[in-house]
């Protein structure tokens, strides 16, 4: 965990939130490669659950919502962790992890065993309080939201009403949420500010029994099309004790990380309980008109949950190797870190070189590649030192192609004639590059005018 940690930082992909004074705890920033890495993620999920499915609809709700919202839903009343504080060293813990945390004074020692005196469990509520408007009164609180589903579940009959959706369909959301945790660790695994993907699914009652067995198969492939093997997915059914109040049937999904086996994503089995409570709390009816069977009812929802960060780290841990391997200039062995991505989530999709960088008529073909392909997809160009490490940067970015200009690309080229003042390139329909493949290492000749459509075909 502390290479991969270290890798983040070292190549961009996370930073410590306010780093220069000292951090924030459980906040980050996501640095140049990381946004790509979250940004196609997410793409990827929003293409899965809008684009080639007809039964989900897109959504995007405030964070900021009227703070009823947060009582109906049972927020306010009951989000809350139980906490237990030391009075020697003045420590607070969650009461259900006192024995595996560990004591202010006597770090070898758990708050149990270090002697000092321990309050009863008190409850402490997760969500981040705040105002709206000037006057900072009982009247103006409200709360960021510490999930995204709760807009989904109030916006249900507006959603309805506009789509004419027949159920069972459901509303997808992709969006930042908070929650006041009192041990954020383990990386972003748990952080006080984070993203979740979130559908709901809205079902006739007495079939969500089914729809949670569907969802289960239908998140598990999901996973395994990002490069996260069903191998490395455990499937926890969640016992009644430790289910959210609301539910009624709980699938985590959970992923080996370095640091133990942890969760990913939850499906649950929600009931009608939020539409029931938001239609009770509002007055305002939230009931589905059945056109079949001519009837009023309030639907049963399943709830796949994921969370990004959580994702992103899943697929940091996953794609993150260290491989013996021949230098591929010197045939040395050496240690390359490389970064096994599926081209489809990988940050940078192909990386464009000239072999050398003080020739121009390589130069100016790479440059030109680099153009066409930029357009289409995120590329790389990268002109500094010797090929073999430029490739191993691309590794250890975990970039799927590399795309190489070299004396063979000139051999009969109407580009051998270009001028170093970078003149137009005729590239004929039978110059070539090596194409470089991070993962096996292979290089193979591959037309330029075939790159772009091989490319396309590989990352999509
Ligand atoms: N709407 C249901 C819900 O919010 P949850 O199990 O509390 O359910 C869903 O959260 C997912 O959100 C989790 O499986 C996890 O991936 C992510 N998540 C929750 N708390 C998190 C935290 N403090 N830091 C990072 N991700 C978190």
């Amino acid at each position: 965990m502390d290479k991969i940690v270290a890798l983040c930082k070292r190549r961009g992909f996370i930073f410590q939130s306010s780093e220069i004074y000292g951090g924030l705890n459980g906040a980050w920033d996501y640095g140049p490669l990381g946004v790509e890495l979250k940004r196609n993620l997410k793409d990827y999920w929003w293409r899965s659950m809008t684009q080639v499915r007809d039964d989900i609809v897109g959504f995007d709700g405030s964070i900021l919502m009227n703070r009823a919202v947060w009582k109906a839903s049972g927020h306010e009343a009951t989000f809350s962790d139980p906490l237990i504080d030391c009075k020697t060293c003045k420590g607070r813990f969650r009461a259900d992890q006192i024995d595996s945390s560990t004591c202010g004074l006597k770090p070898s020692k758990s708050p149990r065993e270090c002697g000092g005196e321990l309050t009863e469990p008190k409850t402490f509520n997760l969500m981040f309080k705040t105002y709206v408007g000037a006057i900072e009164d009982e009247s103006a609180i409200t709360y960021l939201r510490p999930e995204t589903a709760q807009a989904m579940f109030v916006q249900f009959k507006n959603v309805v009403d506009v789509t004419q959706k027949k159920l069972p369909f459901g509303i997808a959301q992709i969006g930042k949420a908070f929650r006041n945790e009192i041990n954020p660790r383990n990386f972003t695994f748990r952080s006080r500010e984070f993203e979740q993907m979130e559908v709901e699914f809205f079902v006739k009652p007495g079939t969500g029994p089914e729809w949670l067995e569907k969802w289960l198969e239908e998140r598990l492939s999901w996973y395994e099309a990002i490069g996260i093997p069903r191998a490395k997915i455990h499937v926890l059914t969640v016992p009644e004790k430790d289910r959210a109040f609301y539910s009624q049937g709980t699938y985590d999904l959970e992923y080996e990380f370095p640091f133990g086996i942890q969760e990913l994503e939850g499906i649950a089995h929600r009931g009608n309980y939020d539409l029931k409570q938001h239609q009770e709390h509002s007055g305002k009816p939230l009931e589905y008109f059945d056109e079949e069977s001519k009837t009023k009812y309030l639907a049963e929802v399943v709830e796949p949950s994921a969370g990004v960060d959580r994702t992103v780290l899943a697929l940091l841990c996953e794609a993150y190797a260290e491989e013996t391997v021949k230098d591929e200039e010197s045939g040395k062995e050496e240690t390359r870190v490389v970064l096994h991505f599926v081209p489809r989530i990988a940050p940078i999709k192909a990386a464009v070189f000239p072999l050398l960088k003080n020739k121009p008529e390589l130069v100016a073909i790479a440059r030109d590649i680099y153009k066409k392909l930029q357009p289409l997809m995120k590329v790389a160009y990268a002109d500094s030192a010797a090929i073999g490490r430029r490739y191993r940067r691309m590794d250890e970015v975990g970039t799927p192609y590399g795309v190489t200009v070299d004396f063979e690309t000139l051999e009969g080229t109407k580009a051998a004639s270009v001028s170093a003042t970078g003149a137009p390139i005729e590239l004929g329909q039978k110059d070539t590059v090596t194409l470089r493949h991070r993962d096996s290492m292979k290089q193979e000749r591959i037309a330029i005018a075939d790159l772009p459509a091989y490319l396309l075909a590989k990352i999509s």
